[in-house]
């Protein structure tokens, strides 16, 4: 279990990233104030046309412009108001920052659409203004609409299709399909349109549009991301969260409830991140995430802390809280005869989930209170009672935290660890679990990275994070489970109408809507997931050699000086089965580091190995979406090998060698 994933919604990870959904805010709840993503198109000057975010929430608004809920969720709404039409008149959604068009593909779109004329204002009440006049539109909205992807210039169509308007003043969900055709070029540079050449208000609601997903799943993932993943082969994933799990406000926790079922039942909700969260990456979406990386579900309960500084009290106040993480597991593993059990059969998954690690809140030593003690122990009562099988973690380590650590009780059977640093402080704590007691409790680290490089990490950060994962490696009779954060982000830059796509550097994986690709991190990653045997293999080291980290203007405030690291770091471990041995070593410096290597337990050895490397020749070089590919592993065979063999490690290197004995 040491190598597994953490997720959440941050950097656009869902929405504009692994959620394969391509329309930006499609149930227009994004902002309260404006329709974010979309836009009036308009061909010719001649149309007199408008858009307008039909939202209840907004104050003032006349009755007939609250009134177009489709249900509880889809609330909000927006309206194309078309006075007169001279050719072409429709609304616009940029996407993700941008639309992604690849040749020869079919895209899944759909949207909830009425039309109808101007209602004339209600008669004025005794004694109220008269309401201000109107202009009448007649409804000439029934007949063809088009719907294209389209440049965002809209000079050219990549692909379009029609849906017949009924008349109806009731709305009317539209599906189709548009095709790109075989040698259209890769692009981002694109839009998703609905136009009409008639007068009348259209009204557009739940606008969906989507790419082939991973496995053809419907509101699946995109299929790219999802094999970065699998090539990672992580053994479980961490989620919703991070700060995703808690939210600025109680009343912001990941509410699994209201992301299950139909997209039309998710009204979506306010995320942790800057932005909301179209919860189409709901409960059950993680769980099949899970399923299709061949991952073990790890899930975060929300346990009464709130990133803005609330939290709830253990006791009365917290107890339905803990009844709602209670249906929450019901829900991954209850079976058909359960109440949330057969919710998930009725959503489509009828055999439950396999569900062993419970994490009972995150980072609660951001609660000055004090309260986590309480809390945790009322959620593990409960949880123990019902599912004795489950281990539950707590957020407080009792190393980082000593003051705060869960003291009443039994102690933890886990505690989540949190690292997030630069190169030399890992490089000077990668030993750091060597001296762990062994009797208390098991460490899961729970988020971890060496930050350097934006918005993904570079060279430097992947030396960092290495010898981190050495030590770990090494220790992993007592960490028993890991993961690094943040998994992914969207690389997009600000543009005249959005934002920023990230919040937070340094991330594994970076993407725009049509590529992706793993930073030197990632690929450490995957080398130490690929290369990894089940026993740990004691390896000793002489004459290591030390370098010290530069003297920063802190050190100078502080009269600190600085002592010499290690400039080398190792562990091996072996397949108990096949006897195959794992030997990874780090070379952080920037000099061509001569070894001895002695396999003193390994008489046998095989005389050919396999080598695989991942170097460069400076540490901040990186890899990007224009230049995807600039650090990467190179797997080669060494030859002639000896129980005892000498090697030159290049500068600035990772280097997994996997030796086998002789057959
Ligand atoms: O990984 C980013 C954030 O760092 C997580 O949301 C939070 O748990 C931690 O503070």
């Amino acid at each position: 279990m040491l190598y597994g994933l953490m997720t959440e919604e941050i950097n656009h990870s869902y929405d504009g990233g692994l959620y394969a959904e391509l329309i930006r805010n499609r149930i227009f709840k994004d902002d309260p104030a404006t329709p974010e993503g979309w836009s009036l198109v308009q061909a010719n000057a001649g149309s007199k046309a408008a858009i307008k975010l039909m939202a209840p929430t907004q104050d003032n608004v006349p009755y007939d412009e609250r009134r177009h809920a489709i249900n509880e969720a889809l609330t909000t709404c927006l309206r194309l108001t078309v006075e007169e039409a001279s050719g072409r008149v429709g609304v616009a959604n940029e996407g993700y920052w941008g639309i992604p068009v690849k040749p020869a593909t079919t895209y899944q779109a759909s949207f909830y659409l009425k039309g109808s004329g101007s209602v004339p204002p209600p008669p004025p009440r005794r004694g109220q203004p008269a309401p201000p006049a109107q202009p009448v539109i007649a409804d000439n909205t029934a007949g063809p609409m088009t719907v294209t992807i389209e440049s965002t210039d809209g000079k050219t169509v990549y692909a379009s299709g029609t849906i017949n308007l009924e008349k109806s003043i009731f709305w009317k969900k539209y599906s189709l399909t548009l095709t790109t055709g075989a040698t259209v070029k890769p692009t981002t540079d694109a839009r998703f349109v609905i136009s009409t050449d008639r007068m009348g208000l259209y009204y557009f609601n739940l606008v969906s549009l989507f790419p082939p997903t991973y496995h053809d799943r419907p509101n699946g993932n995109r299929p790219d991301l999802m094999t970065m993943m699998v090539d990672m082969k992580p053994k479980f994933l961490r989620f919703p969260g991070g700060n995703y799990l808690e939210g600025p406000l109680i009343t912001d926790a990941f509410p699994w409830k209201t992301t299950l079922g139909p997209l039309e039942s998710r009204p979506g909700h306010r995320g942790s991140w800057g932005y909301r969260a179209s919860d189409g990456m709901g409960l059950l979406e993680f769980l099949q995430w899970c399923e299709d990386i061949g991952a073990e579900p790890l899930l975060g309960v929300y346990a009464g802390y709130s990133l803005g500084g609330d939290h709830i009290d253990a006791g009365p106040l917290l107890q339905p809280h803990v009844e709602d993480a209670l249906h929450e597991i019901e829900y991954v593993m209850g079976d058909a005869t359960t109440y949330w059990g057969a919710k998930r059969v009725a959503d489509g998954h009828p055999a439950p989930f396999k569900l062993r690690y419970v994490e009972i809140g995150n980072e609660d030593w951001f609660d000055r209170t004090n309260s986590y003690d309480g809390r945790f122990n009322q959620f593990r009562t409960a949880i123990e009672k019902k599912y004795p099988q489950l281990h539950c973690i707590s957020t407080i380590a009792d190393k980082q935290f000593p003051a705060m650590k869960v003291t009443s009780g039994k102690p933890p059977e886990l505690l989540d660890e949190h690292y997030y640093r630069s190169a030399w402080d890992m490089w000077q704590n990668a030993a750091q679990y060597d001296t762990y007691d062994r009797n208390g409790p098991k460490i899961f680290v729970g988020e971890w990275a060496t930050r350097e490089g934006t918005p993904t990490t570079n060279l430097n950060a992947a030396l960092g994070d290495a010898a981190w994962m050495l030590g770990m490696e090494r220790n992993s009779d007592l960490i028993v489970m890991s993961c690094y954060a943040p998994l992914f982000v969207n690389v997009n830059q600000a543009t005249a109408t959005t934002k920023r796509a990230w919040q937070w550097d340094s991330d594994l994986i970076g993407y725009d809507a049509l590529t992706s690709y793993g930073s030197p991190s990632y690929y450490v990653q995957k080398m130490f997931s690929d290369y990894l045997g089940d026993e740990i293999v004691p390896v000793t080291g002489a004459n290591i050699p030390t370098h010290t980290r530069p003297l920063t203007r802190r050190d100078s405030v502080e009269g600190t000086t600085q002592k010499p690291t290690p400039a080398l770091f190792y562990a091996a471990t072996k397949n108990q089965q096949t006897g195959t041995v794992y030997l990874k070593i780090v070379n952080p410096t920037g000099n061509k580091l001569p070894i001895d290597i002695n396999l003193q337990g390994m008489t046998k050895v095989a005389p050919s190995a396999t080598m695989v490397v991942l170097k460069s020749a400076k540490p901040e070089d990186t890899n990007t979406i224009s230049n995807p590919r600039n650090i990467v592993p190179i797997t080669t065979t060494l030859k002639r090998l000896a129980p005892r063999f000498s090697r030159t490690l290049d500068p600035y290197s990772v280097t997994v060698l996997q030796l086998q004995n002789k057959k």
